[in-house]
């Protein structure tokens, strides 16, 4: 599945998004990575690379839409299909459920 960067996409859109397993949520902005936004709000998700190569990020999406800053994310296309996503540079598309027990409490920024 191609994915075309988010750049060219609005900034203006904010989807809803929740963290599972500990119910926690935050908005997204259709121009930032759920890393990025996750932060924001005072969650940290693990990361490392931030540039979708070393998939410390790695996730699960368990509902909605999303896409990548990247053109080649480091997930194969049966990992995406299986549902994983790589949270560094992925973009919500649509309101959001992912899957994240290593994800913390952290100030926001
Ligand atoms: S932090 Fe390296 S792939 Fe997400």
């Amino acid at each position: 599945m191609s994915q075309p960067p988010t750049d060219s996409l609005p900034a203006d859109e904010t989807f809803a998004v929740r963290v599972e397993p500990m119910d926690w949520h935050f908005d997204a902005r259709s121009d930032e990575s759920l890393f990025e936004a996750a932060r924001r709000a005072g969650i940290r998700l693990p990361t490392s690379c931030r540039n979708g190569t070393c998939r410390a990020c790695i996730s699960v999406l368990v509902e909605g839409s999303i896409r990548y800053r990247v053109e080649w994310p480091g997930l194969s296309s049966s990992e995406k299909e299986e549902g994983y996503l790589l949270p560094c540079v992925a973009v919500a598309q649509s309101p959001l459920v992912i899957d994240v027990p290593e994800a913390e409490r952290i100030e926001p920024r």
